[in-house]
């Protein structure tokens, strides 16, 4: 059966990566969440002095960007793969409120973006990939069979984000949280270089009243229509 890419970009926390990682285990395709990768740059800068106290020297980082190698190393136990710095599994590490309130500004940096674009297109080059981003339909694979668009109001995006950091036993309240999403869906999508807008040819799914079936089943209706059309 043919292999199609399906680019799934939207704003923060609307569940991209849920419904990315469930679509690449039925159709037994790659997941690749390409915000892990811009989350263990923004790692990177962080433990290496490039951001302090608010001060970020973007010129010393972006000149040491060559030392950052990212990979992806599949686990079986959960059934995807996870992201790779330097020899060490970040996983975890990538996913707190401080690499969180940093992210977006990293990601803006165009010398960021091109080093990572490169590396995305290699994992889809043989197609058959789910990824999810903010840019992964308009300038990663402007060419994407099918490209998704997923939206929820702020406060259940913040409501998710809360929930996810809470059960992972972080110290968080719920204003925090809120801000940082919006300010993240501000610079993600007002940025010069990518920013975060639908594609034209996306379809726009707004999940704040969704259940994960009721958008499992809409979305994997859209896979195969779209396989059928490539058959
Ligand atoms: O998907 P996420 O929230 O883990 O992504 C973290 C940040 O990375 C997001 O705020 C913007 C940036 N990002 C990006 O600029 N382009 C992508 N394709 C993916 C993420």
């Amino acid at each position: 059966m043919q292999k199609i890419i399906i680019a799934i970009d939207g704003y923060s926390s609307t569940g991209k990566s849920t419904i990315a990682k469930q679509l690449a285990q039925t159709l037994e395709y790659i997941y690749v969440d390409s915000g892990a990768m811009y989350r263990a740059v923004t790692l990177y800068a962080l433990q290496n002095g490039f951001i302090n106290d608010d001060e970020f020297q973007i010129d010393e980082f972006v000149h040491d960007l060559h030392k950052v190698h990212l990979k992806f190393e599949f686990n079986p136990d959960l059934g995807y793969s996870e992201i790779v710095l330097n020899g060490v599994n970040v996983e975890k590490e990538i996913r707190t409120l401080e690499v969180s309130n940093f992210v977006s500004q990293v990601s803006a940096i165009p010398e960021v973006r091109y080093q990572l674009v490169k590396i995305q297109r290699k994992l889809g080059e043989d197609r058959g990939v789910v990824m999810d981003g903010r840019d992964i339909g308009t300038v990663v694979f402007p060419d994407a069979e099918l490209k998704i668009f997923m939206n929820a109001s702020p406060e259940i995006k913040a409501k998710r984000r809360y929930d996810e950091l809470i059960a992972r036993g972080d110290e968080v309240n719920f204003e925090e949280v809120l801000r940082n999403v919006r300010e993240r869906d501000y610079i993600d999508s007002h940025r010069k270089d990518s920013p975060l807008i639908k594609a034209e040819d996306a379809i726009e799914i707004d999940n704040s009243d969704l259940t994960l079936e009721e958008q499992f089943d809409k979305i994997m209706g859209l896979v195969k229509m779209t396989l059928e059309d490539y058959e």
